[in-house]
């Protein structure tokens, strides 16, 4: 049986190529939602939805558990779908709370970057209200990215160029950690790593959800039985969005440290 891992659209793989990696003695079933991408954008009754349908279109691919490789559908339907579905659901948050343990005795900030629909639920307010005592926590939506990943263009002067202009608004000296809350945006970690201050330390998701889904799989006996293999599916345009997706498990290949 298959891992399920799911995304609006290619950000998911940034998460995909450290389970292979991790775990290589798994078979994984990829989903991105590339018709409903960006999810967030978008109104939060809708990106259920979204999300909804495509877990139902993923257990006709024979799921032993499911990673939901977004921060934005974990904070919109995690809770959800762990009590409509009776197999593991692994989701994903910013990694607010070891930036802010890391940053706060040497009085640098943290920089949250994350989709605006991750940004104004109160699962994210909760998580910052509840380890940022020194109100050293900045948040910051890049939509941008999210589309630059749709196409494939995860390296060159389009990203760098928006993420410039983003982040002027910002004394880029005074950040610590950044912390990648979005999937697309591992993608763009050269391009972060150039823009940013440097000496700042860039931190995702992918790393911390891949442990927990080993030990989820290993406390419920469902670990191992594959081989590395990867079904992708998608619900918009197949043959188009494989090779978007080839490219950027490439890209995430070639970025994990
Ligand atoms: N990759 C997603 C996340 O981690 C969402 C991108 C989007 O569809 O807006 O939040």
């Amino acid at each position: 049986m298959r891992i399920g891992v799911m995304d609006s659209g290619v950000g998911g793989v940034t998460v995909l190529a450290e389970a292979l990696r991790r775990l290589p003695g798994e078979d994984y079933v990829y989903f991105a939602d590339t018709r409903n991408v960006p999810y967030g954008e978008k109104p939060k009754d809708e990106v259920r939805r979204f999300i909804f349908e495509g877990v139902e279109r993923m257990l006709e691919l024979d799921m032993k558990a499911l990673v939901i490789a977004c921060n934005t559908a974990t904070s919109i339907a995690a809770a959800e779908l762990r009590k409509t579905y009776d197999f593991p659901i692994i989701g994903m948050e910013p990694a607010v709370k070891p930036a802010v343990l890391k940053n706060e005795t040497h009085e640098k900030r943290v920089l949250v970057c994350a989709t605006s629909l991750t940004l104004k639920e109160t699962k994210y307010k909760e998580l910052v209200s509840a380890v940022d005592r020194k109100h050293i926590v900045d948040s910051l939506a890049l939509p941008g990215l999210v589309e630059l990943a749709e196409r494939g263009m995860f390296e060159g002067s389009e990203a760098e160029a928006y993420l410039r202009q983003e982040l002027s608004k910002l004394e880029l000296a005074n950040y610590g950690t950044a912390v990648l809350g979005c999937t697309h945006f591992p993608l763009f970690s050269q391009v972060f790593r150039k823009v940013l201050s440097p000496g700042t330390d860039i931190i995702d998701g992918a790393e911390g959800t891949v442990k927990h889904l080993a030990s989820v799989l290993d406390r419920e006996g469902l670990s191992g039985g594959g081989s590395g293999r990867v079904l992708f599916e998608s619900s918009g345009c197949r043959e188009t969005d494989l090779l978007v997706f080839q490219a950027a498990l490439e890209q995430a290949r070639s970025l994990i440290l």
